[in-house]
């Protein structure tokens, strides 16, 4: 679904990212951990072509093209969508409009509203006087409706309650089209089912809780240091650190 080959990303002609490698494959959920300021934000917003994120090596692949140059629109029709941490107030484009807008087909925007509790926030501005838990609502409702085969997803739990957590959890999974397993359903035959895949940041680890995945990773001074279990590799930073972490798997 996604591969980067030795991607090195400067912003402002400042280097943050050097030579990442990283392979999502269709069905997979990957966990991005890192302490702050290492380039995780600068990774996603690089994958989707965000201006000022500036490729000075490397390629990124979406589903077998080249999409190294193209543009965001481009990115977002192939089937990349996007949660970043601190999106825009947008005035004067009510969330109704934004959700039809980012609509793939004919949506039904009272019905995916009702789903993540927004329905009384459709007519008014985009994240206007929202809360931190309504704003990640709001950018989840307007990903339900574009429908992405690649979902990233940057600290989906920050600034959120743990009542919203849950809610959060619940529409990334509707997301990523991931239910339950079905009863008889074999482990194998679950993941093989499985078509979207998800890249997502999370210091904390709680949204874990919710969205099951498959791999996780370390970012570290602006390169991918090491992959893991994700359950093991969180009970790992969270005991010795990020610095021991990353020194441990060398
Ligand atoms: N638009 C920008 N202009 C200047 N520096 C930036 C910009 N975006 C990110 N950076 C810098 O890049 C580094 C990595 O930031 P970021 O990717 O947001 O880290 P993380 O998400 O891991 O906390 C930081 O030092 C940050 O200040
Ligand atoms: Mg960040």
């Amino acid at each position: 679904m996604l591969k980067l080959e030795n991607l090195s990303v400067a912003v402002n002609d400042r280097p943050i990212l050097h030579d990442v490698n990283l392979h999502i494959k269709p069905g997979e959920v990957h966990v991005l951990f890192g302490p702050n300021g290492t380039g995780k934000s600068t990774l996603i917003s690089a994958i989707m072509g965000f201006a000022r994120y500036t490729v000075t090596g490397g390629k990124i692949y979406f589903k077998g093209q080249d999409i190294t140059k193209s543009s965001v629109d481009e990115r977002a029709r192939l089937g990349i969508g996007v949660m970043i941490q601190r999106p825009p107030t947008l005035r004067g484009l009510t969330v109704r409009e934004m959700v039809q807008i980012c609509g793939k087909k004919q949506v039904d925007v009272d019905e995916l509203a009702d789903k993540i509790n927004m329905v009384e926030f459709l007519e008014r501005g985009v994240n206007e006087g929202f809360s931190g838990g309504e704003i990640k609502r709001s950018e989840l409702l307007q990903l339900m409706a574009q429908q992405p085969d690649l979902v990233m997803l940057d600290e989906p739990e920050s600034g959120v309650d743990i009542e919203n957590i849950a809610l959060v959890g619940k529409s990334a999974n509707y997301i990523l089209e991931r239910g339950m397993r079905k009863n008889g359903q074999t482990v194998k035959k679950y993941r093989t089912d499985r078509k979207k895949s998800g890249l997502i940041i999370t210091h904390t680890g709680h949204i874990l809780q919710y969205i099951p995945a498959d791999t996780a990773h370390v970012m570290y001074q602006g390169t991918l240091a090491c992959s893991g279990n994700p359950q093991e590799m969180l009970s790992c930073i969270q005991k010795k650190g990020y610095e021991e972490c990353v020194n441990c798997a060398l």
